[in-house]
């Protein structure tokens, strides 16, 4: 077969560590091969054996680098880039603060052009090749957004964020105008190229329950179609909910009344959760977000990593900027098992690539599809030197196995820790020779 074959260390998984215990899933190879045609891995195997097998592929050595599936982040809002790393403000004074008058300036497409191009390429150096990502409330917003990806050949979700109260006069749209944009936007985009459409009410507080109705009820119309929200982030918006649906009995009831809690539902942090709600994860078959550098960045708190999947309730893994203070999947991996950590359960390095991989895939119902390192998945993929600033160098060049190995770049690595980033097929972000 013709093709490519990119050949270094590869590493897969299959099935969840979490179920299963990271040692019967993770499939380490120190000199493997991956092969690539139209777009899709064809196969992962020993280096000499696949190069025997095809010699007209284009081989491109990657050496001792890591042959990874490409970073999946569940959950982010690129309309946020301009604001990460603002100082000093928890949740609701941040939205206020920041976040609103940036989603303002969304109002202008030329800037919000601007902003979808510069979020997906930041994306892509990261090693990012899927995100999951709110818009803002502009029916194009979503549009260039979708535009900029499909430019790209990205896989990607997104939606319309949907707002009708307790946002700014300009940031609001109606229960009517969110279930029509929203409804056109999927009638556009969902399903076409790579595109996902999530329909998108940003969160109970700023939803009436007219609205959180009208897009429960777009929801059962379309059911392949996502739906991404925040749920129980802070202490104080817990409250505030319980003051804003006073007839609900807990946050994720305000969702579940509505027509939103299902398998295909996605629910940003997930901190501050009681029995029922966990218990109704568990048996919709919905999942959670977990966004370690927001959760520490805007002070909210500690995800229940242990807890939720001893639960059988799905995780993914996300940046969530610009709340979150990272760009990189890499940094998101060393804050959940920083957080791991304080929580008295630390992550191993197969558990954190998983989710950052084929836990986030699943939570968007890509399993297979994306964030996988096997034959039939999209040819998404990553390239990590393991040795890519001189401190992470010291440290994994006395490793003995290859988690001692990784474990260093999840920790310490950034952007310079992606030698390459492939794209449906497609080498996106070049190697300088090994
Ligand atoms: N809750 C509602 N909107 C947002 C948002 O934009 N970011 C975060 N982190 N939480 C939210
Ligand atoms: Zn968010």
């Amino acid at each position: 077969m013709t093709g490519d074959l990119l050949l270094g260390q590869t590493l897969s998984f299959h099935g969840d560590p979490f179920a299963e215990g990271w040692e019967s899933v993770a499939r380490h190879i120190r000199r493997g091969a991956v092969l690539i045609s139209d777009g899709r891995i064809e196969a992962v195997g020993e280096a000499d054996d696949l190069r025997a097998a095809n010699p007209e592929a284009r081989v491109h050595d990657y050496g001792e680098r890591l042959i990874t599936a490409g970073f999946v982040d569940a959950h982010m809002h690129y309309p946020q880039t301009g604001i990460v790393a603002s100082w000093g403000k928890r949740l609701i004074d941040w939205l206020e603060g920041y976040t609103f008058p940036e989603e303002i300036r969304l109002e202008n497409p030329a800037y919000a052009a601007e902003v979808a191009d510069l979020t997906l390429d930041l994306a892509l150096a990261h090693g990012t090749t899927t995100v999951a990502s709110f818009c803002t409330i502009h029916l194009h917003s979503a549009d260039i957004f979708f535009e900029a990806a499909s430019a790209r050949g990205m896989r990607v979700v997104a939606g319309k964020t949907c707002m009708d109260r307790n946002a700014p006069e300009s940031l609001r749209d109606t229960a009517q105008s969110a279930y029509d944009d929203s409804a056109a936007l999927i009638a556009k985009w969902h399903g076409r190229g790579r595109a996902t459409y999530a329909i998108t009410p940003r969160f109970s507080p700023t939803s009436t329950p007219e609205q959180l109705e009208a897009l429960g009820a777009l929801w059962a119309e379309h059911p392949d179609c996502l739906m991404q929200t925040h749920l129980s982030e802070q202490t104080d918006e817990v409250a505030w909910v319980s003051t804003l649906y006073p007839e609900a009995r807990d946050y994720l009831d305000t969702y579940e009344a509505h027509g939103l809690l299902g398998e295909r539902g996605l629910y940003g942090h997930a901190i501050h959760l009681t029995e029922r709600e966990r218990a109704r994860l568990a048996e919709t078959g919905a999942a959670v977000v977990h966004c370690p550098t927001s959760n520490t960045f805007i002070g909210s708190g500690l995800f229940d990593m242990e807890g939720l999947t001893r639960q059988g309730i799905n995780v993914g893994l996300a940046t969530d900027t610009g709340g979150g203070s990272s760009f990189s999947m890499l940094r998101t991996m060393a804050a959940a098992y920083e957080i791991g950590q304080l929580r008295g359960r630390p992550l191993h390095p197969a558990e954190l690539l998983w989710l950052a991989t084929e836990g986030s895939a699943r939570s968007l119902h890509l399993q297979g599809t994306v964030g996988h390192l096997g034959p039939g998945a999209e040819a998404d993929i990553v390239v990590l030197d393991l040795a890519s600033t001189p401190a992470i160098a010291q440290r994994s060049g006395r490793a003995e196995d290859i988690w001692e190995q990784v474990f260093p770049t999840l920790m310490m690595g950034d952007d310079r820790a992606v030698a390459a980033t492939w794209v449906g097929g497609l080498e996106v972000q070049g190697a300088p020779d090994p």
